[in-house]
């Protein structure tokens, strides 16, 4: 990016100094200030005579720009628009192209903000290991799925989504509380996670499950669809939090709420007590992550501990 943008000034550079014919290479100040500062009369214009007193104007002409460097030209208000004005037409256009992709490149650039969560999901086998994790049998006493309902205050006929649903755990409890005239989302960036949601959905028999496949900056819901959103043990696994928030945000109804239910960032709150996984694993902790959440469109509920010294579960509302 450094070099990229050298190159833009560069250009520009050479650009003002083929302009002020100089004859000495400029730096883009002084380039600028040369540029200000018209040429001696005869210098360098076509057919003129390179005798003695052309020469003798040339070196003081050169020696003043040298005299303005140690002057510290470098110091000169650069006046980008100003500069702009001066320079021919050949410049402006590259330097609008190179600004524009400048722009673009930066633009693509965001930084990823969950690298360590998420490099155990690099790989389908990888996953498949976390998977056996999500649905095991004694999960159901860690998590407290029932209670975690009961905390989320879901009633019959509601419309939820379960963001980052994995093997689709929380899915059959979702299912017998929001009842038939209910609706639930089950959302994953991973189609092997999905697949496996989907057979427990079908190996259940439940029938108000609708799975989508979102990315990790969209989950790909409706607008304005949601009583509730529920992300459960990933929002330490976005990427690009502001997007997704933004994207959640947009889908929840004018009261919807957005539940997080996350470890804590400290020692012992991922399983062994002497444990520092959690510390490198999780990328806030709860007060930052209400911090970021509420820079987000969002005010906080109400924010309670759900498993001791474990988890916490925080909830928003849109605003
Ligand atoms: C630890 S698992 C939790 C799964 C499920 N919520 C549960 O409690 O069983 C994290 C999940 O977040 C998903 N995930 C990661 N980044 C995501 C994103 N930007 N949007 C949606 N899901 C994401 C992963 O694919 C994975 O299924």
């Amino acid at each position: 990016m450094r070099m990229f943008g050298r190159s833009v000034v560069g250009h520009i550079s050479r650009q003002v100094n083929r302009q002020a014919e100089c004859a000495m290479p400029l730096s883009f100040p002084e380039a600028y200030q040369a540029f200000e500062k018209p040429l001696p009369r005869g210098h360098g214009s076509v057919g003129s005579v390179r005798d003695r007193s052309v020469i003798a104007r040339e070196r003081s002409f050169n020696h003043r720009l040298s005299q303005q460097r140690l002057q510290g030209c470098g110091k000169t208000k650069w006046h980008w628009a100003e500069c702009l004005s001066h320079t021919s037409r050949t410049c402006r256009l590259p330097f609008t192209i190179s600004a524009i992709s400048l722009i673009l490149l930066c633009s693509t650039l965001q930084a990823q903000v969950a690298v360590e969560a998420n490099t155990g999901y690099k790989t389908p086998e990888a996953r498949a290991t976390i998977a056996k994790t999500l649905s095991s049998d004694e999960r159901d006493s860690r998590q407290r799925p029932k209670e975690l309902i009961a905390a989320l205050g879901v009633k019959p006929g509601m419309h939820v989504a379960d963001i980052g649903t994995g093997v689709g755990y929380m899915l059959p409890f979702f299912s017998e509380a929001v009842g038939n005239k209910g609706h639930i989302v089950a959302e994953d960036i991973f189609p092997d996670f999905l697949a496996k949601a989907k057979q427990l959905t079908a190996s259940k028999g439940l029938k108000n499950v609708e799975f989508i496949q979102g990315t990790d900056k969209n989950p790909s819901l409706k607008q304005n669809s949601l009583d509730l959103a529920l992300v459960l043990d990933v929002y330490h696994h976005f990427d690009y939090p502001a997007a997704m928030l933004a994207a959640i945000r947009a889908a929840l109804k004018n009261n919807g709420r957005l539940a997080i239910c996350e470890y804590y960032k400290r020692v012992g709150a991922m399983g062994d007590p002497t444990s520092d996984r959690a510390v490198k694993h999780i990328r806030l902790d709860e007060a930052d992550v209400i911090k970021e959440i509420e820079a987000n469109g969002f005010k906080l509920v109400k924010s309670d501990e759900f498993n001791p010294k474990s988890q916490y579960l925080a909830i928003f509302e849109k605003q």
